[in-house]
């Protein structure tokens, strides 16, 4: 067995096809359709495709997608890993372990603080050093179960360009204030509009400046019986314009008997929303309780440098203290070890000297550290979860304030 992983030649196109074809079967997936998911790369940026060798034979393919993430108001470049396909012949020998584990590695190199992914697994992503880093409640309700408000008056259409150009433009303020949303492109926006099944609402205000916007997708290919309208993302920046977009979902009740609308955990949407419950019967009820809400989980996120992850990583500006890391990470060696972490005026200062003192000193693999960075993980939770281990317990308070962000979510798949 000899195994060499490296980024893929132009001439290997159709090779790679032939293996996603094995991994990835599906009747719509022609040829054309794979060429243009693996080199059309609508982010922009360098070449992303990873394979691996066995023997001289093509065995493994990837994306290593070059990608930029906002987190805590910092644009971090971002490796998303996506399309990991071992050949049939190949499977259950750890090949995707030691192959993924190499791509981290070169996404380190080539400059990616962090890497993000979509797992068919947790658990094997969990292995090589991600953790989750995403939720959202999903909703099914009738569309009146939500308020009406005058702001309905300032929603339009977003389809022509100019209501595009707003809307993206809404999107690009927005996302500095979420955290996991990705940087999109214009390619990237294009690829939104060319679903034919896909419209999008943009809601100005007062003064005709666009402040928030709706994107939908209107779910007709199922039986008519069964048909709903489902929210792909909404983002707003002011009260008014989430009153305005609430206030126009909830006026399409005669069209559609059932909105499928996923909530961030802070958007208080339990509280908005009528009568939050799900239809009858789609899940176990508890007694007389009944399911509100289904938790949507998804997205996970890696470190891949940790020093220079921390030091794009925003702070509570109001407090200081030194944290000290004792970090394992097994595929990024680099990042493993003592390090000391000065948290002060929003910003941090990373050493890896450790014989500084510190408040306290945290114990954990890097997926912990990952999920704590992210800001899906306080470290309090951290630690009361076994995930982590703390030198001095109570300097955790004010660690979880320094370090808290607006719970993680990410619209964009790959
Ligand atoms: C998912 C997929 C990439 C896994 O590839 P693989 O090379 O079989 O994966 P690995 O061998 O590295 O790991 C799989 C499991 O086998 C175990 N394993 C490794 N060596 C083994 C061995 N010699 N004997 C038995 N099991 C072994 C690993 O420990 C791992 O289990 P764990 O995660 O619970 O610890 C492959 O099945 C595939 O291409 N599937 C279809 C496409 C897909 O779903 N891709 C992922 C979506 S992005």
């Amino acid at each position: 067995m000899s195994e060499i992983f490296r980024p893929a030649r132009p001439s290997e196109l159709p090779e790679i096809i032939r293996l996603m074809t094995h991994s990835f079967p599906a009747p719509t997936r022609t040829m054309s359709w794979w060429e243009e998911t693996l080199v059309g790369n609508p982010y922009g940026g360098r070449d992303p495709l990873w394979v691996g060798e066995d023997d001289g034979r093509l065995v493994a393919a990837c994306q290593l997608y070059p990608r930029e993430q906002w987190i805590g108001g910092s644009r971090m470049p971002v490796m998303g890993l996506g399309a990991v396909a071992i050949a049939p012949t190949h499977r259950r020998r750890g090949l995707a372990g030691r192959f993924v584990s190499a791509g981290l590695r070169r996404a380190q190199e080539r400059g990616d603080v962090a890497s993000a992914l979509y797992p068919f697994r947790i658990s094997f992503y969990e292995r090589l050093g991600y953790g989750l880093a995403g939720e959202a409640h999903q909703y099914r309700v009738p569309p009146e179960a939500l308020p009406d408000a005058p702001e309905r008056a300032g929603v339009r259409l977003a389809d022509s360009d100019v209501e595009r150009a707003a809307l993206r433009k809404v999107y690009d303020a927005w996302i500095r204030g979420q955290t996991g949303q990705m940087h999109r492109s214009t390619d990237a926006w294009d690829r939104v509009w060319e679903s034919t099944d896909v419209s999008a609402v943009v809601y100005r205000g007062e003064k005709g400046e666009a402040e928030g916007y709706a994107i939908v997708r209107y779910r007709a290919d199922l039986p008519s019986a069964e048909r709903y309208l489902e929210v792909e993302e909404r983002a707003w920046l002011t009260s008014a314009a989430q009153r305005g977009i609430y206030a126009w979902l909830s006026s399409l009740g005669d069209q559609w008997r059932e909105l499928l609308y996923r909530a961030h955990p802070g958007e208080g949407f339990a509280e908005i929303v009528r009568d939050p419950r799900m239809p009858w019967g789609s899940a176990p009820g508890w007694g007389l309780w009944f399911p509100s809400a289904t938790l949507l989980r998804g997205p996970m996120f890696r470190l891949l440098n940790l020093r220079a992850a921390w030091e794009m990583r925003s702070v509570a500006a109001a407090d200081a203290m030194t944290l000290g890391l004792e970090v394992v990470d097994e595929q990024v060696p680099e990042n493993g070890g003592s390090w000391r972490l000065r948290l002060e005026q929003g910003r941090v200062e990373v050493t890896s000297d450790a014989r500084g003192s510190a408040d306290t000193t945290l114990s954990l693999s890097i997926g912990a550290l990952s999920r704590i960075f992210i800001g899906d993980l306080a470290p309090s939770a951290a630690v009361a979860a076994g995930v982590a281990t703390a030198g001095r317990s109570d300097s955790l308070p004010l660690l979880d304030r320094l370090l808290y962000l607006p719970r993680p979510w990410t619209y964009d798949r790959f």
